[in-house]
């Protein structure tokens, strides 16, 4: 039987989101794509709500999946909602993860307000 729910599973096979974003409103990145797992996340930012997310990542299934969630619970916030988005909203949208990869949602809500931090900063990074 696998460690993972059938949600991660899910979301692992099918990542929601996925790819590149022309001219993104925020960009953030988290983790180092050159030694390890990082994030890279894209947002379409109007009216103050996150109406578009894309993503691209290097990480075991479970930050795919946590990616994929992510931006699942993010897409249609505002900006201070989706700040509010933390590893534990994301390991419980995807039923549960293994002990050992409980840090593997951080890439996800850290890429998340990365991206929203540079937005508000109105500095995006190309
Ligand atoms: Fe490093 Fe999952 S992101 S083990």
């Amino acid at each position: 039987m696998s460690e993972y729910t059938d949600i991660v599973i899910e979301h692992f096979e099918n990542p929601r989101n996925v790819g590149d974003m022309t001219d993104p409103d925020g960009i953030g990145v988290f983790g180092d794509p050159g030694c390890g797992d990082f994030l890279k996340v894209f947002i379409r930012v109007e009216n103050n709500i996150i109406t578009d997310i894309k993503y691209q990542i290097k990480g075991c299934p479970a930050s795919i999946a946590c990616a994929s969630i992510m931006t699942e619970l993010a897409i249609g916030k505002d900006l201070d909602e989706a700040m509010m988005i933390e590893d534990e909203d994301i390991v419980n949208a995807l039923g549960g993860l293994p002990e050992h990869k409980l840090h593997c949602s951080n890439l996800g809500a850290s890429g998340l307000k990365e991206a929203i931090i540079n937005h508000v900063y109105a500095y995006v990074k190309h």
